[in-house]
């Protein structure tokens, strides 16, 4: 079987199984949790929109309809701040605070996407056009590191140029935002929101199917 095939039949025994489970899909209706209160305090006045999802802000991403797996190869998604102000211009900054762990993330803060110079009307309606300074990297928490968060703020910008050191733009990890943030004099963002989500191959669905046929291609040597 292909793997296109493969991943069809994988969809289908998926949700059969969630329904049995009652875990996940509903009537047929792949229904996704919202983030516990102490995540929830990060979601202030942003949307975050992906294909077929919605808006994920505040969400944890559900493993039905592959959705863990998909999110990793979509393009970046649309990101609203209906409170924006049309004359002001805004930053846009998407971090994992969970590098390579929540537990352990010595690598925090992981930059997925930085763009500045992003115009108060267009943030407004989703449109994020301004200054990439990090190309959007979509989020790919590795095998059994467990949830990570997905954070984006938006800052106003001052009426100066924004940059990455050379040593900032060499490499995504580490990233010390705190000293970004202090560089340019930003303190509070005007919104900010944050999904989670784990290794689609991490899910308990996936880890009961693969016990079957294997539907692992990358990794095929690993024991469970
Ligand atoms: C480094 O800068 C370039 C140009 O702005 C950008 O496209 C790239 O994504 C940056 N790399 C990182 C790791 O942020």
């Amino acid at each position: 079987m292909g793997w296109t095939m493969r991943l069809a039949t994988a969809a289908l025994f998926l949700g059969l199984t969630m329904v049995v489970t009652g875990d996940e899909i509903k009537n047929g209706v792949c229904i996704y949790d919202a983030l516990p209160d102490n995540d929830a305090v990060l979601c202030k006045g942003l949307e975050v929109f992906y294909p077929e999802l919605g808006n994920l802000g505040c969400m944890i991403v559900p493993e039905c309809n592959l959705y863990r797996q998909k999110i990793t190869q979509w393009p970046a998604p649309i990101v609203k701040f209906p409170g924006a102000l049309e004359g002001a211009t805004y930053i846009l900054v998407m971090v994992d605070p969970d590098a390579p762990s929540r537990s352990f993330p010595k690598y925090r803060f992981w930059r997925h996407w930085l763009v500045t110079d992003i115009k108060g009307s267009d943030l407004k309606k989703g449109k994020i056009l301004g200054q990439e300074l990090s190309a959007y990297q979509p989020p790919s928490p590795p095998e059994e590191s467990g949830f990570h968060r997905y954070q984006f703020f938006v800052y106003l910008q001052p009426e100066m140029a924004i940059s990455l050191l050379p040593k900032e733009n060499k490499t995504r990890g580490s990233w010390n935002m705190d000293k970004f943030l202090n560089r340019f004099h930003l303190s509070e963002p005007e919104a900010s929101t944050q999904f989670t989500t784990q290794n689609y191959q991490d899910s308990p669905s996936f880890v009961a199917l693969s016990g079957g046929e294997n539907i692992k291609t990358k990794d095929n040597s690993r024991k469970r």
